[in-house]
């Protein structure tokens, strides 16, 4: 079995963080495990919790508009969250969930080796790009240190539910993905200038 599938098996039968107790199904993550770009979200709403899957209510319709305006599909990419359970009501999970939830994350981004790592919203950008503020932060790449290779490009973007109702944001975002192709374009030029 893959790397990822197991990683899969594990957070669906994990009772690490009490976020456990509440769930109808945890949500691994979901996607090509030859992406190039990884998104990573903050955490299962209810439609996801209902699914088991990650991104599947509106702002994931949302997110699957972002993705196809820059050429690709949800099926050439990799979707995860921070935490994989979903919190009550939709509250912000707690940092010792997302401490606990982390080594799965971890184990996923060492798997896929993705090119590019897309933070959506202020906890995933946390986590990977601390002291930030994602008002002044979005829609630049950083590279920063990275946690399968020595360096490693993040791009932070607002989270797409944050967008639903806020027009401005939308079209903060679809600017912004535009920096997605961008990058991937550079990085493959760079590496060819290499050999
Ligand atoms: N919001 C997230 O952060 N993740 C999902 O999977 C769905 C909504
Ligand atoms: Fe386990 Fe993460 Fe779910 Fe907590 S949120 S129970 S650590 S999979």
């Amino acid at each position: 079995m893959d790397e990822l599938r197991k990683i899969e098996q594990e957070v669906r039968q994990c009772t690490g963080c009490p976020l456990s107790s509440d769930r109808t199904n945890a949500v691994p993550g979901k996607g090509n495990s030859k992406a190039k770009v990884l998104f990573i979200g903050e955490g299962p709403g209810k439609d996801e919790d209902a699914k088991g899957e990650p991104f599947v209510g509106a702002a994931g319709k949302f997110l699957t508009q972002l993705i196809e305006s820059i050429g690709l599909t949800r099926d050439d990419v990799f979707i995860a969250n921070v935490v994989k359970c979903r919190p009550p009501n939709n509250r912000d999970p707690f940092p010792e969930e997302i401490e606990a939830c982390w080594p799965y994350l971890l184990k996923q981004v060492k798997a896929l080796r993705p090119q590019l790592v897309v933070t959506l919203g202020r906890h995933s950008m946390d986590r990977f790009l601390p002291g930030l503020k994602i008002s002044e932060a979005h829609g630049q790449a950083k590279t920063y240190k990275g946690l399968w290779q020595p360096k490693q490009v993040y791009l932070p973007l607002y989270h797409p539910a944050a967008a639903l109702y806020d027009p401005k944001k939308r079209d903060v975002l679809f600017e912004d993905f535009k920096e997605i192709p961008k990058i991937l374009k550079k990085m493959a030029n760079t590496k060819e200038d290499d050999s």
